[in-house]
């Protein structure tokens, strides 16, 4: 059973993500980690983000090892993220990764942007998480505030709304709901009641 949850940053996608997984006693994965360590791989190396061939280079030996990093959590590490992230060429070295990761016996629960468009488009289920961006603005922001970093309510407003221009303007593999999917907006949802929303969707599209 293959389970796709994508949506634009901050949306809540990630936490929904987890604890689907958990209900279902299913392995998840964040595939935001995977731009997010490309980025932190390029600038750890000393070279520009728009540099497409470092960057293909570093997609290509990823140690998944290294998801666990704090540091990809880091305000900037999304920015990045979105950089390399619009490089065709870097998306097409990770979507084996993700894919094997689909596939594996049991299933899998995996978000992030195209996972119900590209990386599994045969999903089982697909759920795109949508809230106002001022929304999921307050929500980044608190998040900020609780690990202790010094950052403006309108600087993560920014971030955000950049960050999901990029997403949804680029070429390759675009942030978008596949026409399969069920939208679920989170907007006025907490994360018990966007849970259960998620369940209840699944559950119909699966027939349980
Ligand atoms: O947690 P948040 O929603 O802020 O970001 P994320 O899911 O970790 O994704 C970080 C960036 O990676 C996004 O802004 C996208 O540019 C990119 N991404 C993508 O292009 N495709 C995915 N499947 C997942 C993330």
């Amino acid at each position: 059973m293959i389970i796709a949850i994508d949506g634009p940053a901050a949306s809540g996608k990630g936490t929904l993500a987890k604890l689907v997984a958990q209900d279902l006693g299913l392995p998840c994965l964040d595939t935001g980690l995977l731009y997010r360590a490309v980025g932190r791989d390029v600038a750890a190396r000393g070279f520009k983000l728009a540099d497409s061939w470092a960057a293909l280079a570093l997609a290509r030996s990823l140690d998944p090892a290294t998801l666990d990093d704090p540091r990809l959590r880091n305000p900037g590490a999304g920015e990045a993220a979105s950089i390399v992230a619009g490089m065709a060429h870097v998306r097409a070295a990770l979507l084996d990764y993700q894919r094997a990761f689909a596939v594996q016996p049991g299933g899998a629960v995996l978000d992030g942007r195209d996972i119900g468009t590209v990386v599994c488009p045969d999903a089982d289920a697909k759920i795109f998480v949508t809230a106002r961006p001022e929304v999921r603005a307050w929500r980044r922001f608190a998040e900020r505030q609780e690990q202790g970093l010094k950052v403006t309510y309108d600087a993560v407003l920014a971030d955000i709304e950049r960050r999901d221009a990029r997403d949804a303007g680029r070429e390759s593999a675009p942030m978008l709901a596949a026409p399969d999917a069920d939208l679920l907006d989170t907007s006025e949802l907490d994360i018990e009641a966007a849970f259960e929303a998620a369940v209840g969707l699944i559950k119909r599209k699966i027939g349980r």
